[in-house]
C-alpha cells in the first residue's frame, strides 16, 4: 500500500498529453491501479488520474457510494479505465461546481456534456463500453481532461465563478445551472 503525493497545480506533467498503455496484465500496471486506489482513498477523490501520481498513463480510476466531496451526488460505480476516449451524445451541456485534488482548496463551476458514451479497457485489456449522464459523465470529462494536460480551472467560462469551496458552499449547495 502507497500512498502517493498528489501533484497540484503548476506542475508541469499535469498540463502534457499522458502516454498509452500498450501492455496489460503487467506489475507495473497492477502497482500503479494500486497506489492511484491507496491515494484517492486516502485524499477522499471520487477520481484520480496517473498525472496526478506523477505517471504520464493513460490510466484512470473512479467511483464512490457515498462521497464527503459532494454529498448530493449520486453513487458512480467504482472503475478502472485505461486508453478511455468518449463522445457526447447531444449538445446540451450542464454547469456544476468541480473540484480537483491537484487543485486543492477550490471549486469552479464548469460547463459538461449531459451525456455522453465511453469506452475504455480495464486492467485485463477487457473492453468497456458505458452510456452515462449526470456526475458519472461529468467524472469522466473531468478526468480524461487530465490526461490531455488540462485541468478544470481551464474549462471555466466565468471566473467570478470560481473560487475557495469554504466560502462557495451556500452557491454549491444550490447545484448546477441548466443551459
Ligand atoms: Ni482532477
Amino acid at each position: 500500500m502507497t500512498i502517493k503525493n498528489v501533484l497540484i497545480m503548476g506542475e508541469d506533467l499535469l498540463f502534457q498529453r499522458a502516454h498509452e498503455v500498450t501492455e496489460f496484465d503487467t506489475l507495473t500496471l497492477h502497482t500503479l491501479l494500486e497506489d492511484m486506489q491507496d491515494t484517492m482513498i486516502k485524499e477522499s477523490g471520487v477520481g484520480i488520474a496517473a498525472p496526478q501520481i506523477g505517471e504520464s498513463q493513460r490510466v484512470i480510476i473512479f467511483g464512490f457510494t457515498h462521497s464527503e466531496r459532494y454529498p448530493d451526488a449520486p453513487p458512480v460505480p467504482h472503475t478502472i479505465l485505461i486508453n478511455p476516449e468518449y463522445t457526447a451524445l447531444s449538445d446540451q451541456m450542464i454547469s456544476d461546481w468541480e473540484g480537483c485534488l491537484s487543485v486543492p482548496g477550490l471549486r469552479g463551476l464548469v460547463p459538461r456534456y449531459e451525456k455522453i458514451k465511453y469506452t475504455g479497457f480495464d486492467e485485463m485489456g477487457k473492453k468497456i463500453e458505458r452510456v452515462v449522464e449526470g456526475m458519472h459523465a461529468r467524472i469522466i470529462q473531468h478526468e480524461y481532461d487530465h490526461l490531455e494536460g488540462i485541468l478544470f480551472p481551464q474549462r471555466i467560462k466565468d471566473l467570478t465563478q470560481f473560487g475557495f469551496s469554504s466560502v462557495l458552499l451556500e452557491k454549491i449547495r444550490k447545484g448546477k445551472k441548466q443551459h
